[in-house]
């Protein structure tokens, strides 16, 4: 899907207008502290020039999973205040999301406002995308937004059901991220590779299989390499792998073959007979992994190898560690690829996107946020992306702007 086919705040007239907002402000809290910020800090281009043009800024959003009840632990109150504080300025927020005290909050608003809704998921219409919550959510505004790529694969309410109803725009982070996919794996610049990691091949054969269709090099690590050598006859030990997934990786090496994709497995193996902070390692080839001991990252070859080969690269989707990396020393290929990606793509060799909850820890943990050409704020959504998949929030939008065109 091409970002160009949707409108964008470029084509909207905000001034004095109520805008609904649908951001993602489900951000990581631990003990009532917020722990990573991003995903209120990439909103703020969006609601600060909706404000700026002089819109009354109505923000809703869906924050953890209170499964369509009222949890007071799970409300946005405190969130709001965090984007207040952020903005510089301040922010009502509403104890509802809809009803008579959205309502009335929204009349009282002046143009340039910022209002934040309550949880949309207390009510249990959310995530069933009841029109009737749908309707509820159009009522309050001339305009919808949605600047939350990364609630676009749920098709809910305020993500899907309220886009149909109200005249719909993508917000800024919205429109960078879907440009960024674009770039990525619609219009790549060639040769284009894809290092997927992580446990599970079950969990990421979609991923795979979509991917072989569209890269030119697959570079596989994590527990996920082990279940591929293994299903090449190598005996792995006691590594992570899935027995019962031999064949199918079979199948995705045959298809790779055929598709002219050339897949990267390691050459060798850091292992370890516990998984655990500082135990004793040994490097050995993947040939020659001990019966009682566990692949827990890939081996030095193996980084040399993997940055060979991006070195070749002129594009790169990153999705998923190489190694067990928040337990050192576990963590040291995934660093050392992740400074080989920044080191390409701040010499403009290579276009990097990562994307994933992992895949971004990971390289927050490697010093390389800021070095990588784009970083999706999204998890799932940008796995059910990678895997091929229409997410419904994005369709919702695309299929306004249809209507909305000339006949
Ligand atoms: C996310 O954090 O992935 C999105 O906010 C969606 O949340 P969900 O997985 O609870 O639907
Ligand atoms: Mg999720």
């Amino acid at each position: 899907m091409a970002a160009t086919s949707f409108k964008t705040l470029d084509s909207l007239d905000a001034a004095g207008k109520k805008v609904l907002l649908r951001a993602d402000l489900n951000v990581p809290v631990r003990n009532r502290q917020i722990t990573d910020a991003t995903r209120i800090m990439r909103l703020l281009p969006t609601i600060q020039e909706l404000a700026q043009k002089g819109a009354k800024v109505i923000v809703v959003s869906h924050f953890d999973r209170p499964k369509g009840r009222p949890v007071p632990e799970m409300s946005l109150g405190p969130i709001a205040d965090a984007l207040g504080d952020a903005l510089g300025r301040p922010v009502t927020f509403v104890d509802d999301c809809i009803g008579p005290k959205a309502q009335q909050a929204v009349a009282a608003m002046q143009d340039g406002d910022v209002v934040v809704l309550e949880n949309t998921r207390f009510y249990p219409g959310e995530e069933q995308n009841d029109p009737e919550l749908a309707k509820a959510f159009a009522a309050l505004a001339d305009y919808y937004v949605n600047d939350a790529f990364s609630a676009a694969h749920r098709a809910h309410a305020s993500t899907e059901g309220v886009a149909r109803l109200l005249p719909s725009f993508a917000g800024r982070l919205m429109e960078t991220e879907l440009n960024a996919l674009n770039i990525a794996l619609e219009n790549p610049a060639r040769p284009v590779g894809a290092i997927v990691g992580g446990a599970k091949i079950s969990t990421k054969l979609d991923l795979i299989g979509n991917l072989l269709e569209k890269v030119d090099m697959l570079i596989i690590g994590g527990a996920m390499a082990n279940t591929f050598l293994a299903a090449q006859g190598v005996n792995v030990g006691r590594s992570l792998q899935e027995a019962d997934m031999h064949d199918t990786a079979r199948t995705i090496m045959t298809k790779a073959k055929d598709k002219g994709c050339e897949i990267v497995l390691p050459v060798d193996a850091v292992t370890a007979t516990d998984f655990q902070a500082n135990v004793p390692t040994r490097t050995v080839p993947v040939s020659a992994i001990p019966a009682d001991a566990m692949m827990l990252d890939v081996g030095p070859e193996t980084i040399m190898l993997i940055n060979q080969k991006i070195a070749t690269l002129k594009t790169l989707v990153w999705n998923g560690p190489l190694g067990a990396f928040e337990i050192t020393p576990f963590d040291a290929a995934t660093n050392a690829v992740a400074q080989e990606v920044a080191r390409l793509t701040d010499a403009g060799a290579l276009k990097s996107i990562a994307g994933g909850g992992d895949t971004v820890s990971a390289l927050r943990h490697a010093g390389v946020e800021k070095h990588i050409s784009y970083i999706s704020s999204a998890g799932g959504a940008f796995l059910e992306w990678m895997e091929g998949k229409t997410l419904p929030g994005i369709m919702a939008l695309e299929s306004i702007f249809e209507r909305a065109m000339p006949i």
